[in-house]
């Protein structure tokens, strides 16, 4: 495998994940790290056992010989990092979701890495999860038939003092609300299996945190291959999280993941095809991980890709994250609008993304 020289942008929650990953795989070197918190970077930087910067440009003029920049700053800062690091020092990204806030941002940083040649990798690492693989081969074989309803719910818990440990959460500037935030993952999963939307209708409210974004927004969605689907999202689940689900009802079977995370199968079943146990077993639930479920598969699949490998088809590359970006603004721009919005759209009322 070709050594990979990686720098990582933003030392905060997402990134010291990434970094547990990186030091476990022998071949990726993480040479320096930037965060605009000075201290942050530099006990980062210790842990990395990499040069420490407060400004990121620095750290690329610094350090050319990086292949792959990980951008793990505000979800609002995305694009406005993310251009030059490809137009200017010409490196690959590793994006955390979502690639970005607005439709318009998200579609520049992929249209700008395809004229460059990069490789833009946006995190979705639920993607990888077991009981989605197996919904998935589903689907794609057409043992579920055609999609009539595709939803998805989560109900987790996000006290106060979350959204006050960074000034960036809650924010329509920088992060948006639940949907925007936790949501990206649930909204990816909507646009990766249930196709493209047509038109949708939202209703939000911001209940028990103080935030300027909503923390409970419930959505209709309708597919442009006819099925329908619901949004609910939430972090005001008390007095602890409750769970994520995926709800696939086809015209020849059903499929239904659960858990904490999109995680657990709950059923699958066909008219075409039975399930065996040893199949059901296999992809049942993923294993207990530190790091998050899949995101080591996810992350190490990205880096593979990096290095010179074919990718893993189900990795979100470059224009594969635009469709969740949409349905998350449309969602927004119907709550706001109070009407439904159909695809695509110029939003005039949303306020995610704006400053
Ligand atoms: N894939 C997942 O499941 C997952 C989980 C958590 C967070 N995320 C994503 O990761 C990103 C970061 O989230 P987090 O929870 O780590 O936030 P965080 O607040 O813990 O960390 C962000 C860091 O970026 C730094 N920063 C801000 N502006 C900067 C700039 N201009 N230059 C350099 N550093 C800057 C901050 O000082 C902070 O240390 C978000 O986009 C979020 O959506 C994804």
């Amino acid at each position: 495998m070709k050594a990979l020289s990686i720098a990582i942008i933003g030392c905060g929650k997402a990134a010291s994940r990434h970094l547990k990953i990186y030091n476990q795989i022998e071949w990726v070197n993480v040479m320096a790290v930037a965060d605009e918190v000075e201290e942050k970077a530099r006990a980062f930087a210790e842990e990395a056992e990499a040069e420490a910067f407060a400004n990121w440009q620095d750290m690329l003029e610094r350090h050319p010989e990086v292949n792959v920049v990980d951008i793990s700053v505000p979800s609002g800062l995305h694009a406005e990092i993310g251009l030059p690091i490809m137009k200017k020092f010409k490196k690959h990204i590793l994006m955390e979701k979502p690639i970005a806030l607005l439709l318009d941002e998200a579609e520049e940083l992929v249209k700008t890495a395809e004229e460059l040649n990069l490789k833009l990798v946006t995190i979705y690492q639920n993607r990888f999860n077991l009981p989605i693989k197996l919904v998935r081969n589903a689907l794609n074989a057409g043992w579920l038939g055609n999609p009539i309803l595709v939803s998805a719910r989560f109900y987790w818990c996000r006290h106060q003092s979350y959204y006050d440990s960074s000034p960036w959460r809650g924010t329509w500037a920088y992060d948006g609300g639940v949907l925007a935030q936790q949501g990206a993952h649930h909204m990816d999963m909507l646009c990766w299996l249930g196709g493209e939307v047509e038109s949708v209708y939202a209703q939000m409210a911001t209940r028990l945190a103080e935030i300027e974004a909503e923390d409970i927004l419930v959505g209709v969605v309708k597919f442009k291959n006819g099925a329908l689907g619901t949004v609910e999202a939430t972090t005001c689940a008390r007095p602890s999280d409750i769970g994520a689900e995926l709800t696939i009802l086809g015209e020849k079977g059903h499929a239904r993941v659960g858990g904490f995370a999109m995680n657990e199968l709950i059923s699958i079943a066909s008219e075409e095809r039975d399930f065996p146990n040893e199949e059901i077993e296999a992809f049942k639930k993923n294993p207990e991980d530190p790091l998050g479920y899949s995101h080591r598969a996810y992350i190490e699949a990205a880096l593979r890709y990096f290095a010179g490998e074919e990718p893993d088809e189900k990795l979100c590359i470059g224009k594969d994250a635009l469709s969740s970006v949409q349905l998350i603004q449309a969602l927004y721009e119907s709550a706001e609008r109070g009407e439904p919005v159909k695809l695509p759209f110029s939003p005039q009322k949303s306020k995610l993304g704006r400053r």
